[in-house]
Formats: structure tokens, C-alpha cells, sequence
């Protein structure tokens, strides 16, 4: 980020990108947007934020089409397993989403048909003839994604007619050199049909200006942002010749569908205010989206890089063109996660897959703690199994996990698992070191820098390690009174840093924090607020401790290798899902 920033009050609105329910997640979709979202989010209500968490399936348009065809499927049987299937992933995870809704719900069909009414009437649409790509073979308007060809600008011959995905650039399918159907591999032929635009050229200078204000974005976003407009907007075709999807509320086009990048991210609107109406506060959506009601709030997109340009000109200028909404206030576009090396595909089966993940006898906690390293803030990262191994077993066992049992079961045992309270210095240097690192990590999350600050967590609990190290308690609790008592101040002091780490490490690992509070018999309202200062004013009783963190075994690295590296093929699951 270009400059330090710090959460001011007002509400947080945490928006991931909504994924495309075609294909099972693998574990660049889950580092890619979903956990990086829900750490902020976890971090902002620990902050005492009013904030809200949403989320969806992206279930219209070209992927979808794509994969029905493949599967002789309907659109809905695709949709409808596979939202399920994402839910039960995310929640596997603890993906705290307050609502994880599907762009195929009326409340988002209603709400993006308002929202391209609201754009007409403002003048931002205009019509138009499109010669579109047609497979004689397959008696389709092919949708962009369909055609693939050679990109005009890198020359890579794998890209799609919507956007290259080796230079990201935004395509439309009669750019493409070379064009071929993928379905069928034929040459489509062109036909005409009309349909309708979104004037982005007229949104030029207020995107410009937009786009230079938002100092606190990441240089990367920003730049590519700046580049796009640049080189120049055109404006954009919003409809398509397809059946699946949000109806066009326009005489003369009700035949056709909007495109899917128009109404999937009103998906973050819709899916608010369905989120308001659940919770009987029908209202409630604006003092989140309202420019004048929501005027404290913030909303923060996370979202992979190839959907920069949709989140950082496209939908901002859907926004400005309706009027009376929020733009977002960042843009965390994250870069890609590889796996061993090279790049996730899920048609070469090299990654992995998350489907068996839930049944892999791994808690998620480890693979979120791992995983977190692996948030491509600023450049690819790489998943390495052997990395994977080190980083659990030195770092999360052995380090963290090593210093909260050792100080918990030393209380149960020497202690009787009873703490007397103490008069805790507050210039003794661990003590201070809990509020410098709550201080540091503060800024870092409030800036968006997940790894960095899991970085200062484990340096603290590596300073506990060595504090009980040095301090010796096992010999000072066999030795004098005086050395008694020494003994229980630095007891106290370690469980009150193991108190500290878990609080700090809710935002990554919601659930071990979860487990060594209530092993630690603790039970705070203002959990953040208390770091650092003594938890008890008389004797303190923790529960029995039980093993929390535990090593990965060689073994167990070897057998979640083979498993969850393999992919279901997705007509299985459409045939389990009927079946069940
Ligand atoms: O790239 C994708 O997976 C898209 N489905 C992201 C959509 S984000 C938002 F705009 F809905
Ligand atoms: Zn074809």
C-alpha cells in the first residue's frame, strides 16, 4: 500500500469475488479471494467494526453454458450442486461469510434488472450491431469464452474471446486471430444481432480521477487500472444471445441475457440486501452501499488479478453511471498461487482439489495456517509440500503450538491448574512486547498485509519460547518460596501471551483460537482490547489441556498427496448429487 491508513469507525462491507460454480474450488480459489477476505473480516468484528461479510456463486453466463453443454446437463442441476458443494468447502474452512447467496435468486434477478433500468433512464446505454461468432456445427452464438484464437496483443494462442489470460488484456471474440470453436474446433462463421452497450467512454474522466484518488490502493492495481484507460475505452456490450441468466428488461431484447460481468458483481448488492431482509432489516443494506447513509462505510473487494479491470473500472462504472452508491474503498487484487512450480489446472489434475480436503483428517486450521503464507499479496506464490510440512511442524507445532502447551500443562500440572492472580509489571520486556506487537499488527491489518502479520505473531511466540526457556520454571517450582513465587509470575506471564497469541490468531485460525481460549478457561466481550492486560483479579482456574497442534508425520504428508491432489470428475458428482 502507498500510505499507512488506520480503521476509522464505520461500518466494513468485506466482498470476495463471487466464484464461477463450474468446477469444484481448488486451493488457489481459497488463497486467491475467500481466506485472505475472511481474515480481514475476522480482524475487523475483533476490531469491534460493525462489519459484514458477503459473498456468492457466480451461476450465469459463459462458464456455466460451457459446462452444461459439456455435461448434458441443465443449467439449474449444474448450479444447484455445485453451490452446494462450494458452501460445504467454504464452511469447511470457517470462511465466515454472513451471506453466501447465488446470482440465481430473484431478489438478484430483481435488483440487477432495476439496476440496468436505472442506467437506461441515466443514458449510459446505447444499442448497436454485433456481428457475432456462430457455430454452424453447434447452432450457437458462441459465448466470448467459447472462441479461442491467438491474442493480438501477446500473441499467446490459447486465449479466450473475452480476455487473454496470459496478458490479462480485456478481448472481445473477433479480435482473436485465428478464431476456433471449443467446442468443436470448427471455424465459427459471423453472424449479426443486436444488442446492447455501456458508454464507458463517457465515464472516462470521472474513473480517471477516481482511480488517482485512491492513493491507499496497491501500485500494481492502480497501474493496471491507469493502463486500461489509457489505451482507451470502448464501450462494452452488456447482452448476450443465451437462455441462462438475467432477463434484458427492454422491449425488443427479452429474448437475450445480460452479460454475466453485469450482474455478477450487483451479485454484492443483491446479495446485502437479501442479507438485510433475512435479518428482518430490510433497510439495512444502505448504511453499507448508500453514498449519503453509508457514508462511513467502506467496502473492500478482494479479488484475483484477472478481475481487476471488472472491479476497478467496469463495475465502478456501473456504479457511477446508477448513481447514489458506494465505489469501493480498495481493490486488493491478489496475484496467482501455483502449485509445485506451475500453474493450477484443473484439465492437467495438477493442484489441489478441495473437495476431499474435508475428509483428509487434517484440521483446516493447518491448511489455513499454511495457506496464509501463500496469499499472493504482491507477487505468485507457490504451494510446495515439503515447505507445507516444514512450516506446520516447525512454525505452527513448534513453535506456537510448543508454546501453549507447554505453558498450559505446566499450570495443570505443577500448579494445580489454578493461576493466583498477579501484580503484572508492565515494563517487564514480554510484557511490552504483547503491545508492541498488537500495535504493529494493527497497522498491518488495518493495511491489508495478512502474511506480514502472521509473521509478527509467530516472532512473538518464539520471544514466549525463550522467555520460558531462560526462565527455567520447571527448577524455580522445586526451589524456595521466593522462587515459587517467581515460578507463578512467569506462569502467569506465559498464559497470559498464550492468551494474546490466540486472540491475535483468531483472524487465521478461528478455530485452535477458539479451543485454547476455552482450554484457558477465558471468556472475554472485548476480546482485542484485552491483549496484553492481566485476565483475572482472583485465582484463575484453566481447563484440563488436551493436544492441540499436532505434527504432520511423513506418512500423513503422503497420504493427503494422494488423495487430495485428485480430482472427482465433476459428472461424478452430478451423479452422486441425483443419487442422494
Ligand atoms: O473470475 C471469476 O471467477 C468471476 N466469477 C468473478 C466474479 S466477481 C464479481 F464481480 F461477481
Ligand atoms: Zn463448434
Amino acid at each position: 500500500m502507498n500510505e499507512n491508513e488506520e480503521i476509522q469507525p464505520g461500518r466494513i462491507l468485506v466482498l470476495c469475488a463471487l466464484p464461477y460454480t463450474n468446477a469444484v474450488p481448488h486451493i488457489g480459489n481459497i488463497v486467491g479471494s475467500h481466506l485472505p477476505a475472511d481474515i480481514f473480516a475476522r480482524y475487523c468484528r475483533l476490531r469491534g467494526k460493525e462489519t459484514l461479510f458477503i459473498g456468492g456463486a457466480d451461476e450465469n453466463g459463459t462458464p456455466t453454458e460451457v459446462a452444461t453443454i459439456e455435461l448434458h446437463v441443465s443449467p439449474k442441476q449444474l448450479t444447484d450442486a455445485l453451490y452446494l458443494i462450494h458452501k460445504k468447502i467454504y464452511n469447511w474452512f470457517w470462511i465466515s461469510y454472513d451471506n453466501f447467496s447465488r446470482t440465481s435468486t430473484s431478489t438478484h434477478h430483481k435488483t440487477t434488472q432495476e439496476f440496468f433500468s436505472k442506467i437506461y433512464e441515466n443514458g449510459y446505454i446505447s444499442e448497436g450491431v454485433l456481428s457475432l461468432p456462430y457455430c454452424e456445427h453447434d447452432k450457437l452464438f458462441l459465448p466470448d469464452r467459447y472462441v479461442e484464437g491467438t491474442c493480438p496483443y501477446c500473441q499467446y494462442s490459447k486465449a479466450r474471446g473475452d480476455q487473454c489470460e496470459q496478458c490479462t488484456r480485456l478481448l472481445d471474440p473477433d479480435q482473436l486471430l485465428k478464431p476456433r470453436c471449443k467446442i468443436c474446433g470448427n471455424t465459427p462463421i459471423v453472424k449479426e444481432s443486436k444488442h446492447l452497450f455501456l458508454e464507458l467512454e463517457k465515464l472516462i474522466p470521472q474513473l480517471d480521477e477516481w482511480i488517482r484518488s485512491n492513493k491507499h490502493w496497491r501500485i500494481q492495481v492502480i497501474s493496471l487500472a491507469l493502463g486500461w484507460i489509457k489505451e482507451g475505452l470502448k464501450r462494452r456490450c452488456i447482452t448476450r444471445d443465451l437462455k441462462w441468466g438475467v432477463p434484458v428488461p427492454l422491449e425488443g431484447y427479452k429474448e437475450k441475457v445480460l452479460y454475466v460481468w453485469f450482474d455478477a458483481p450487483i451479485g454484492y448488492l443483491s446479495f446485502t440486501k437479501e442479507w438485510a431482509e433475512t435479518n428482518n432489516m430490510p433497510e439495512e443494506w444502505r448504511n453499507y452501499w448508500d453514498l449519503e447513509k453509508g457514508k462511513e462505510a467502506k467496502i473492500y473487494n478482494f479479488i484475483g488479478k484477472d478481475n481487476i479491470p471488472f472491479h476497478t473500472i467496469f463495475w465502478p462504472a456501473m456504479i457511477m453511471a446508477h448513481g447514489g452508491l458506494k465505489l469501493p474503498y480498495n481493490v486488493i487484487g491478489l496475484q496467482y498461487c501455483n502449485y509445485e512450480g506451475d500453474k493450477i489446472s484443473k484439465s492437467r489434475s495438477w493442484g489441489i482439489f478441495c473437495e476431499k480436503l474435508p475428509e483428509s483428517g487434517v484440521d483446516s486450521d493447518v491448511w489455513r495456517y499454511y495457506l496464509t503464507y501463500l496469499i499472493p499479496e504482491t507477487k505468485d506464490s507457490d504451494f510446495k509440500w515439503e515447505d507445507f510440512e516444514n512450516r506446520v511442524n516447525s512454525e505452527y507445532v513448534g513453535n506456537i503450538g510448543n508454546f501453549i502447551h507447554r505453558t498450559s500443562t505446566f499450570v495443570w500440572k505443577y500448579l494445580g491448574g489454578e493461576l493466583p492472580a498477579v501484580q503484572l509489571n508492565k515494563e517487564e520486556s514480554i510484557v511490552k512486547e504483547i503491545f508492541l506487537t498488537k500495535k504493529k499488527i494493527e497497522e498491518l491489518l488495518d493495511n491489508v498485509r495478512l502474511r506480514d502479520a502472521l509473521t509478527e505473531i509467530l516472532s512473538l511466540s518464539d520471544k514466549g519460547n525463550r522467555y520460558f526457556q531462560e526462565n527455567k520454571p520447571w527448577e524455580l517450582i522445586k526451589g524456595s518460596e521466593t522462587d515459587k513465587e517467581k515460578c507463578v509470575h512467569i506462569i502467569y506471564v506465559c498464559t497470559l501471551l498464550s492468551i494474546s497469541l490466540s486472540i491475535l490468531l483468531e483472524p487465521f485460525i478461528p478455530k485452535t483460537s477458539e479451543r485454547i481460549l476455552n482450554q484457558l478457561n477465558i471468556n472475554f466481550q472485548e476480546k482485542w482490547d484485552s491483549i496484553g492486560h492481566p485476565f483475572s483479579k482472583v485465582k484463575h482456574k484453566i481447563n484440563e489441556p488436551h493436544v492441540l497442534f499436532e505434527k504432520l508425520t511423513k506418512e500423513k504428508v503422503e497420504m493427503l498427496k494422494a488423495t487430495v491432489t485428485k480430482m472427482t470428475p465433476l459428472e461424478e458428482f452430478l451423479r452422486k448429487e441425483k443419487e442422494s
